[in-house]
């Protein structure tokens, strides 16, 4: 159906906890090395939360400096989403929280899960609400503190994951520029592949759950290899697609960022060159929702993404869940 309207990201901003857990660390926890660390994932260091740090925590200082590089006022802001799989509590939700510190009093605000494609899936469903004209801003955030559910006694998950958050300003742009495709997914029966199996209604809390580690991520890591690697290049070129665009017309990928291998298979799959890929999984590994929207403000910062360029953000995630979006970058709102 021909759009009318367009959605486009004004602004982007990241916050990164100050502490670094370097594999070297990892080795002195777990049976591990840096070698195989960074030969079989290409991470080496991660960011980790404070105690008594939370998600909101830091997904209020990504989305100040969202809403100051979109030049917006939180009282502006229409609606809020916060993605994320590491909310502070069940309820109220963290996008609650975070609507109040930021004293957005006029925004509508709710969590979303879709695990590591829950950026993708807030910034479709926030560009909806712009496109067809019932909001004009929205913030998304993609946030995690990974490091509080993960198993630091498990060499298998522990050296994957890190904690962080990147934010979006979305408002609208000129028709042609902003989001031109979105191509989301799910397949629940791989549900069982990547989860946190206790704490919720089918297993609550209870002493067992406790003694044995139900309140720590499950993985079964070499599946979820073959799933994003399938997922991953297909679902870009679905978006690619819908955009009426060819992979050619594709300046820079920004993926997300769990495994250097698997990025690469995406990228091959593309036809990309090195440099027209964004990663930084080596400085953060993988933050779930949160990789995507890190990784597109450290481009946008340092100055390698302008407007004009088109740009695929593609990631997959537990659920099991995919999604890709192509959008061609302005920042430049519409009247
Ligand atoms: N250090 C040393 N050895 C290790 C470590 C470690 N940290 N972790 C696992 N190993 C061992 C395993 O025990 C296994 O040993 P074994 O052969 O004696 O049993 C061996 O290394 C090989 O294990 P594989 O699983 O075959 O290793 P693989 O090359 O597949 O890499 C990895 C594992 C990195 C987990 C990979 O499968 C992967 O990246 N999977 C995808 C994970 C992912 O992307 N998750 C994203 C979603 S997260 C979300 O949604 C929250």
């Amino acid at each position: 159906m021909p759009k009318n309207n367009a959605a486009g990201i004004l602004g982007t901003g990241a916050y990164l906890p100050e502490k670094i857990l370097t594999n070297q660390d990892l080795e002195k926890m777990v049976e591990t090395s840096d070698d195989w660390i960074v030969s079989r994932t290409g991470i080496r260091e991660r960011r980790i939360s404070g105690e008594g740090e939370a998600s909101s925590d830091l997904a209020y200082f990504a989305a100040k400096k969202a809403l100051e590089s979109a030049g917006i006022l939180a009282e502006q802001i229409d609606l809020i989403i916060v993605a994320t799989i590491t909310p502070d509590t069940s309820f109220p939700s963290t996008a609650n929280v975070l609507q109040d510190r930021l004293g957005a009093k006029r925004a509508a605000s709710f969590d979303l899960a879709a695990a590591c494609s829950g950026f993708l899936y807030g910034v479709a469903t926030a560009s909806q609400f712009i496109e067809n004209g019932l909001y004009r801003y929205a913030l998304v955030v993609g946030v995690e503190c990974l490091s509080k559910i993960v198993d630091w006694s498990d060499r298998n998950t522990c050296v994957l994951f890190g904690d962080g958050a990147g934010a979006a300003v979305l408002g609208p742009v000129k028709l042609g520029s902003g989001f031109l495709s979105f191509e989301l997914g799910s397949d629940g029966s791989g549900g069982e592949l990547l989860k946190l199996p206790a704490g919720g209604s089918r297993l609550p809390a209870s002493a067992e759950t406790i003694a044995n580690k139900q309140h720590f991520l499950y993985m079964s890591g070499s599946d979820v290899f073959k799933f994003a690697v399938r997922v991953m290049g297909s679902s870009a070129e679905a978006a690619i697609e819908k955009a009426g665009l060819t992979k050619d017309d594709i300046d820079f990928l920004v993926p997300h960022q769990a495994n250097i291998r698997i990025i690469d298979s995406a990228v091959k799959r593309l036809g990309l060159t090195k440099d027209k890929v964004v990663v930084n999984l080596d400085r953060y590994g993988n933050m779930s929702a949160a990789s995507i929207p890190v990784a597109l403000d450290e481009a946008v910062r340092n100055g390698k993404i302008n407007d004009g360029d088109h740009l695929v953000l593609v990631g997959f995630g537990g659920g099991l869940t995919w999604g890709a979006a192509v959008l061609k970058w302005s920042t430049k709102e519409k009247d």
